[in-house]
């Protein structure tokens, strides 16, 4: 069984390990959604992971609704990501951009004023993030079968941006309760058209947003996330194994070049839940690789790689914290916590400070 040391043909991206970096919301961009020079020493730090995933980057003004978060609908935008994955190639790395509707998740903040949209007219649970501070969210407006194209055309744009940026490829965002969680899952999901009712109706949004941003990318640079079991920001399913199952075959046959699944355990760490884990099933129906994340260490990773239930994992807060993650495993030195406050702060605290081996050596 191979070891979380080495290397890993991820469709058409070559990862020196498999260490992911899993992809994480930090709030350093401009309010304008365009990315800024700090985000280039942030990545470039983390440069040595398998693969660096991005935080979830707007792919519309429809579609993000999170202070500071970056974007790649405009020129601007994109122009300023390219220092970002430059600085990353630049120290050996790879990066991937990690593209994110949020669906109902987008207050009317960000929409002047107008109702988010959704699968379906509901309202999650729970307050936004807003640059006036938490409110509570809204009810959604059930997006018409008509706006389908101009969704699908704005996955397509923010992919063409995405590599004219210098990103390595794109991972669509469907996890987390966001807009293609909200069609899938039948919590949030109560359409009566071709898009909802019945699993096939429920990945039909999925598989059609894939393959508009695999004709761009190619299907070797188009990842995908998921996550299949418990409840994300109200969005839950009653039967997760017959929707994200079929989920799975379709994005094998159409090529994909990794799955990765989030879930959550019964004693998670950040979100838990008793609906069992659907990666076993996945594993059966998705023949490419599937990486695994959630409250994975150095030793329960390379564990779940030599049960053969995944290829890669991805790391999360560790990564945040730990700039030279596969190296502090590797010699299996001691990890820097992550601080909790300054996970969506703007400025360079809690974000290119936290110190690599080295530093520490020179600093003691
Ligand atoms: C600060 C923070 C921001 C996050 N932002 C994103 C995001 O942009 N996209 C996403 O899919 N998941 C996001 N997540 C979830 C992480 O990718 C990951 O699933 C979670 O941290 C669990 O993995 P871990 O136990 O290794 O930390 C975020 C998590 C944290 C802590």
């Amino acid at each position: 069984m191979p070891s979380l040391f080495d290397p890993i043909e991820l469709g058409a991206i070559h990862a020196p390990n498999r260490i992911l970096m899993a992809p994480l919301t930090r709030g350093r961009a401009t309010r304008e959604h365009v990315p800024t020079p700090i985000m280039a020493d942030y990545y470039a730090q983390r440069a040595s992971a398998g693969l660096v995933i991005s935080e979830a980057t707007g792919i519309s003004r429809q579609g993000l609704g999170w202070p500071y978060a970056p974007g790649l609908w405009t020129d601007e935008q994109t122009a300023a990501w390219q220092p970002v994955t430059k600085a990353v190639h630049d120290a050996g790395g790879r990066i991937i951009a990690q593209l994110w509707h949020m669906g109902r998740i987008v207050h009317p903040d960000f929409l002047d004023g107008e109702k988010p949209v959704s699968s379906s007219a509901t309202t999650a649970p729970g307050q936004a993030h807003t640059y006036a501070g938490k409110q509570p969210y809204v009810e959604a407006r059930q997006i018409d079968v008509a706006e389908i194209p101009s969704l699908l055309d704005d996955d397509e744009r923010a992919t063409r941006n995405a590599i004219a940026a210098g990103f390595d490829g794109v991972q669509l965002h469907a996890a987390n309760g966001y807009l293609i969680d909200q069609f899938l899952r039948d919590g949030a999901n109560s359409r009566g058209d071709r898009y909802g009712g019945t699993p096939e109706n429920r990945i039909r949004l999925l598989v059609e947003v894939v393959e508009r941003i695999a004709s761009v990318a190619g299907a070797d640079r188009t990842a995908v996330r998921l996550s299949p079991n418990g409840d994300s920001q109200g969005v839950i399913d009653s039967n997760p194994e017959s929707v994200f199952v079929p989920a799975a075959r379709a994005l094998d046959a159409i090529g994909i070049a990794f799955l990765e699944l989030r879930e959550l355990a019964p004693n998670g760490t950040f979100g838990s839940t008793t609906q069992p884990k659907v990666s076993p099933a996945i594993r059966e129906a998705f023949g490419r690789p599937l990486v695994l994340n959630q409250d994975f260490q150095h030793d329960d990773a390379q564990a779940v790689l030599d049960s053969g239930l995944a290829d890669a994992v991805a790391f999360g807060r560790t990564f945040l914290a730990n700039p030279d993650l596969p190296e502090r495993f590797r010699r299996r030195a001691t990890l820097n916590p992550d601080v909790v406050a300054t996970w969506y702060s703007q400025g360079p605290e809690g974000y290119v400070d936290y110190p690599a081996l080295e530093d520490e050596s020179e600093a003691a």
